[in-house]
């Protein structure tokens, strides 16, 4: 087989065979097809797309070129969650324990990350003592017991998608629906779950802009993974606005707490119902997705959810007293109120931008060697559509540095006031079980 082959064969608008990818997806992980091949192939999928086969093939031949978990230790369906990325997204903090306090197992695989803070990970460790090293044994024997553990990253998973992600970002090939819908389920598939939830989040802090791209890559997504015998499902989520009020680590556990307990901010709440719903769905808990929420809200009022919160931080070697005191999280030196000035209606955050604010403060890193403050963040007090007073506090910053112009400067900048009330954009813009 010659790679040239492929490349003519579908830059002609023709289908590959599963050798053929399977061929370029494996000679490009050990280094006999160049990188000048691999992103002319990328380029003209890019513009010939890939049916339903190629990608679940595509998808395949990268969970296969490296390690795959293997969960087989741990009873029952297990599920996993993934989300395409927002700003103050805490769904993860709030899912495990939840779907868990409900009997589904919950064996999450995660990550630090790069971004506005921290990833699942760091914000676990805002509670003193937690960690994330278990053995696989441990993790297994710890999901057996109280249905949910999350362990940091091991193994050499999808090292194809690792080098091909790479080149498609410095080639232009990045935004092709066949190439990003086969780069997440990869990694999603390779990391051993039976059973995956996607939410996949549209608007300015997305990575998806438009609706109709988000639905395009969640429909193509859901049909990978059940073409592979993974129960896939997912969500379209609105990111034109941060999710709940909590960005930062140590805040955004906070908040996840407050969400298990029943107080949490709506719109966190009804995504991590909607979420969960799926979740306990695929897992074959409930048939469904009216009486898996019903399961759900029953182990938030019945305080099930915050016991199995407790358990799980006990069980990685976390204070579980920060769930009744949560002033034991890290607390940041200085609070500073931007207070709005002028009435009327919020009309706009501009996600991205409060992200950044938050990561300014060191909430998150900017390259891989930073450091992230646990303790630092920010709080929004109003959403998208809320009345406003002059003066009425917009936005709490949590710092540890005196001077917070910059941030100031920036969330005056992302968070508009208009005279007349905007419309809410919708929380859940679609759901997709296909
Ligand atoms: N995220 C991924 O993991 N892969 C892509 O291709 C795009 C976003
Ligand atoms: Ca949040």
């Amino acid at each position: 087989m010659r790679m040239v082959d492929i490349i003519e064969k579908k830059r002609d608008g023709h289908e590959l065979t599963t050798e053929e990818i399977r061929f370029f997806i494996e000679g490009y992980t050990n280094g006999t097809i160049p990188d000048y091949q691999a992103s002319s192939l990328a380029m003209a999928i890019y513009f010939q797309d890939m049916s339903d086969r190629e990608r679940a093939d595509l998808t395949m031949a990268m969970v296969e070129s490296g390690d795959q978990i293997d969960l087989s230790a741990i009873d029952g369906v297990k599920v996993d969650k993934h989300s395409t990325g927002g700003v103050g997204d805490t769904t993860t903090l709030v899912l495990g324990p939840l779907v868990a306090a409900t009997g589904v197992p919950v064996a999450k695989m995660s990550g630090r990350g790069l971004g506005h803070t921290g990833g699942t990970i760091d914000k676990l460790e805002a509670i003193e003592g937690f960690h994330v090293e278990l053995t696989t044994k441990q993790f297994a024997k710890q999901v057996n017991d109280i249905k949910v553990a999350v362990i940091g990253q091991s193994g050499n998973l999808t090292p194809a998608d690792k080098k091909l992600y790479a080149l498609r970002d410095v080639t232009g090939t990045v935004s092709s629906i066949p190439l990003i819908a086969s780069s997440i389920m990869s990694k999603k598939i390779a990391a051993g779950s039976d059973a995956i939830v996607l939410d996949v989040k549209t608007g300015d802090g997305a990575f998806m802009k438009t609706k109709e791209d988000s639905i395009k890559l969640a429909k193509a997504m859901v049909k990978i993974g059940n073409a592979v015998g993974r129960k896939t499902m997912a969500i379209i989520s609105d990111m034109d606005q941060p999710l709940g009020a909590a960005i930062g680590n140590a805040l955004e556990v906070k908040e996840a707490i407050e969400t298990l307990q029943g107080n949490g901010p709506e719109d966190l709440t009804e995504l991590c119902l909607t979420l969960g719903s799926q979740m306990v769905v695929v897992a074959g808990h409930a048939t469904t997705l009216e009486e898996a929420r019903e399961q759900l809200k029953e182990v938030i009022a019945n305080g099930k959810a915050l016991d199995v919160f407790k358990q799980f931080v006990e069980a990685q070697g976390g204070n579980p007293a920060v769930a009744d005191d949560p002033s034991l999280l890290p607390q940041a030196k200085y609070k500073v109120e931007v207070p709005a000035k002028q009435a009327g209606f919020i009309g706009h955050i501009v996600a991205d931008e409060i992200g950044t604010a938050a990561m300014l403060l060191g909430a998150g890193r900017a390259t891989k060697e930073s450091e992230i403050d646990l303790a630092v963040g920010l709080m929004l007090h109003k959403k998208v559509g809320d009345a406003v007073e002059e003066g009425d506090s917009l936005v709490t910053i949590y710092a540890n540095r005196e001077d917070v112009q910059e941030v100031i400067e920036k969330i005056y900048a992302n968070i508009s006031i208009v005279d007349t009330k905007p419309a809410i954009p919708a929380l859940i813009e679609e759901v997709i079980t296909e």
